[in-house]
């Protein structure tokens, strides 16, 4: 597919199930090659960026497999630990395979990852937990060389709370001689389901989803099976499109303590959320008040994923809202885009201030990132008249069945391919042939 459309204007009602993790998924297919043994993995997403870790799970040797949600990897026919530049390239959060390949293999050779769309994304505190874990880091060219013939376990102090080098140093401790103490630790969800994970596979990890997480490497068990956690952020890009189109809607499949800082922003801005035992029913009706002001920050706080679909909510409030964007120097890029379809945000930095209560239309626009795509599905399903995204194969990486979702709350979506057949998809009384079923 290389271009969502999608005719603004409808309410949304309708019930759908909340994929897997995407983040939470990418670290556990790197957990998988630890063990030399079976990882089953359910619940796990169908995404561009999934299918890019299980290609590097093949290059490195091993068996990768993925039936409907489930994922099936075996590691132990493992022979390589290099991770070609292609496949870093095709996916800069490869990065995550790097404590992994260490502790397995006791080298590892990887492009440099690169910057991306939010910025130069470096990688500095991954590397200087390698080294306090005894690696030596080399580069070599574009290359990184990571060597440790013995991995010995150690304190690692993060002087910021990174979600990958968390995830690093965890990883590489899992096939360390001795205890790894890990201060100053990210705390998302993802960082704890990745600990039970680990747990399952013998390792002993404590504090996991805490600042604090110690991890002692030792045996590893040969068959372990993990079902991933429900995407929060893909959650909270639902709750935005209920918000800006209106509607009642049910999501399934959510955990909501996950969700507390997005809830209560929502909550802020006149949107109803009601907990129910493995579903979230969201409620939108009257106009939008917009939330006192939105800084991004390392969880528990507001996540900087959820930011730019919460900014595209936040045209329909009568009002200002101004966001703070703390975690990545480049989170904006939505902005323009979604000023083509009428929106008066003003950027200075880090800081965005957002005029509401103006009337969008509909335009062709393209998706500069992942979530800055989905923000521009979310404007469009609110603007007048029909948007056109292009480069939908960021949205791809991280949302499954985005078409199919949005569909069946009953959005008027569908999907332009190649070969420019165009494909309407609609609930109910739409006049076109409903889409064949495609995979987001
Ligand atoms: C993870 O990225 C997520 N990706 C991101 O989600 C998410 O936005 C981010 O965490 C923050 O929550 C995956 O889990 C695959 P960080 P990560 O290390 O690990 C700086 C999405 O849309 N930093 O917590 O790369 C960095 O530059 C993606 O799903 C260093 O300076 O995030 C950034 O400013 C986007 N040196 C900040 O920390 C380092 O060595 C947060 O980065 C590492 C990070």
């Amino acid at each position: 597919m290389s271009s969502l459309r999608i005719t603004g204007g409808r309410r949304l009602f309708g019930e759908i199930r909340v994929q897997g993790a995407k983040n939470s998924a990418l670290p556990i297919l790197a957990a998988s090659i630890l063990s030399g043994g079976e990882t089953v993995i359910t619940n796990c997403p169908e995404l561009s960026d999934v299918h890019a870790a299980l290609d590097i799970l093949r290059t490195l040797g091993c068996r990768a497999e993925f039936e409907g949600d489930t994922v099936t990897v075996d590691s132990s026919s493992m022979t390589g630990f290099e991770i070609p530049d292609a496949l870093m390239r095709r996916m800069r959060s490869s990065v995550i395979f790097l404590g992994a390949i260490l502790a397995r293999c006791g080298q590892v050779t990887l492009s440099m990852p690169g910057g991306c769309e939010l910025g130069p994304r470096p990688i500095d505190l991954h590397l200087a937990a390698m080294e306090r874990l005894g690696a030596s880091v080399a580069r070599q060219g574009g290359n990184l060389i990571c060597r440790a013939p013995k991995l010995k376990g150690a304190r690692v102090d993060l002087s910021f709370p990174s979600v990958g080098a968390t995830e690093n140093a965890m990883l590489a401790a899992a096939g360390a001689q001795g205890v790894t103490l890990i201060t100053n630790a990210a705390r998302e969800p993802e960082i704890l389901d990745l600990g039970e994970y680990l747990k399952a596979l013998g390792v002993r990890v404590s504090g996991a989803g805490t600042s604090t997480v110690t991890v002692e490497g030792g045996r590893f068990r040969p068959f372990v099976r993990h079902r991933v956690i429900p995407d929060r952020i893909a959650a909270a890009t639902y709750i935005s499109a209920a918000a800006a189109a209106g509607g009642n809607i049910v999501l399934r499949g959510v955990e909501p303590e996950h969700l507390t800082a997005v809830a209560d922003v929502f909550r802020e801005m006149g949107v109803g959320l009601t907990c129910r035992p493995d579903a979230l029913l969201v409620s939108a009706g009257g106009p939008l008040r917009p939330p006192r002001t939105v800084t991004t920050r390392p969880y528990p706080g507001f996540p900087t994923d959820a930011q730019p679909t919460l900014m595209a909510a936040c045209l329909g409030c009568e009002g200002a809202s101004v966001f703070v964007e703390t975690i990545f120097e480049n989170r904006y890029r939505h902005v323009p885009e979604l000023a083509r379809m009428g929106a008066d945000i003003r950027v200075d930095g880090r800081v965005a201030i957002v005029r509401g209560g103006r009337p969008l239309h509909g335009a062709v626009v393209e998706a500069p990132d992942l979530r800055g795509g989905a923000a521009l599905a979310v404007a469009a399903l609110a603007a007048e008249g029909t948007s056109e995204i292009l480069e939908t194969g960021h949205i791809l990486r991280g949302y499954e069945h985005i078409t199919e979702n949005l569909t069946a709350l009953g959005a008027q979506v569908w999907e332009e391919t190649e070969r420019k057949d165009e494909r309407w998809s609609t609930k109910g009384e739409g006049k076109g042939v409903p889409a064949a079923r495609s995979s987001m």
